[in-house]
């Protein structure tokens, strides 16, 4: 297919709710190739899920060994690989038990829905600058007004607090709070860290009013700043973890993990395709890979935001934040021209999330170039 057919295609039957610009049709470890043959060094990464970098060799076998035996079942029936994984996910966060979803949205709907049914409340806290997804929901607990608003009135309701600032958590929350949602790093604001101790400051807070702590660990999990979960930097463990992205290596798949004591009785949630055989198999062997390069990702996390140190980056592992100002779409647009994938998240910061496979090469490679394009564009 050339260039023009897939424009024109998308131009016709495909709802516009994305700009794009460029056709990935191939990847391999952290490159990706266009439909013009052209090569790019992904900082990208499906935006933080391709953790195990593309067409990971373990993760195929196990994709092709599982979809030669049982793609679908329905959880009317025990699914292969379901409670392995529950188990090794039980394991990482040191909480009681999970459960399935398709997608970082559903999974917080899932937590919104075990908040609201075991605590017997209904108001929530999030903060400004949080994101959480696009169900209505999920949305509900998402401050941004731009995509929020136009689908008001949301449930459950929620006040979104600033970030970091527990002044406002010691005043939002209550003891008719079922839960705050929180971002460990908030990742669509564009890398945002809160102050050291502002996690354990939330802890305290819900324990304070038997309200939950949901850490959504989304972007921020399954080994992204150098740990399984960026709660662990500040030994922090929420009453429920929620998790997608980079938990599957771009096969769709969420989980919540919550504390003993704290789950769904029957009937009370449910999904259809949620934790099917071909999705245990993938996130299975996701997390093998995930496990042999974990202890690499802090150095690479130093090596990548260090070539970066005069513009104040934020980081932990390979989640990194560079703040560029305006011009950030044209470095994001210059940089693919010159084989490099980069993202604009809000407020013209530059994320940086590559497969956490990447090499000190390629880190060497794409910083070298993203360097030029900033000092090209902005100057400095
Ligand atoms: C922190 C966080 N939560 C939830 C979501 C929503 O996940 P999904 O797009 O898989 O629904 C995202 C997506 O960017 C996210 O970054």
């Amino acid at each position: 297919m050339t260039e023009k057919n897939y424009r024109e295609l998308d131009a016709a039957y495909y709802m516009p709710a994305f700009s794009r610009d460029i056709m990935i049709t191939r990847g391999s470890g952290s490159r990706v190739w266009d439909a013009d043959g052209n090569e790019y060094i992904d900082c990208v990464a499906g935006i933080a899920v391709c953790s195990t970098g593309h067409c990971h060799p373990h993760v195929v076998e196990a994709i092709q060994k599982q979809a030669g035996e049982l793609i679908h079942c329905s959880n009317l029936y025990y699914i292969p690989g379901q409670g392995e994984l529950a188990k090794r996910l039980v394991g990482i966060t040191g909480l009681g038990k999970a459960f399935f979803s398709n997608s970082g949205a559903e999974a917080n709907e899932a937590a919104i829905k075990l908040a609201l049914v075991r605590t017997g409340r209904k108001e929530f806290v999030s903060f400004i600058g949080g994101f959480h997804g696009r169900t209505c929901s999920s949305l509900a607990c998402t401050h941004k007004p731009a995509i929020r608003e136009p689908f008001m009135p949301l449930s459950p309701p929620c006040s979104y607090i600033p970030y970091g600032d527990l002044d406002a958590l010691s005043r939002a929350v209550s003891d008719t709070t079922a839960a705050v949602f929180v971002e460990p790093i908030q990742g669509e604001s564009g890398v945002i860290i809160p102050p050291p101790g502002f996690l354990k400051a939330v802890r305290e807070v819900c324990d304070d009013h038997g309200a939950l702590m949901i850490a959504d660990e989304v972007q921020t999990g399954m080994g992204r700043t150098g740990r399984w979960l960026a709660c662990e930097h500040e030994r922090v463990v929420p009453d429920i973890v929620t998790l997608a992205k980079g938990i599957a290596s771009g096969f769709p798949f969420g989980a919540i993990v919550a504390r003993e004591g704290l789950a769904f009785g029957r009937s009370e949630h449910g999904s259809t395709f949620a934790g099917g055989p071909l999705a245990c198999a993938t996130a299975l062997a996701t997390l093998d890979v995930i496990s042999d390069v974990l202890p690499l990702v802090e150095k690479k996390g130093d090596l990548f935001a260090g070539l970066f140190s005069d513009l104040a980056p934020r980081h932990r592992g390979l989640m990194i934040g560079i703040t560029i100002g305006e011009n950030c779409g044209a470095v994001q647009k210059a940089c693919a021209e010159r084989g490099v994938l980069v993202n604009c998240a809000a407020d013209g910061n530059l994320r940086l999330v590559p497969p956490l496979t990447i090499s000190e090469d390629e880190i060497r490679l794409a910083a070298g170039t993203i360097r030029d394009v900033i000092a090209d564009i902005c100057h400095v």
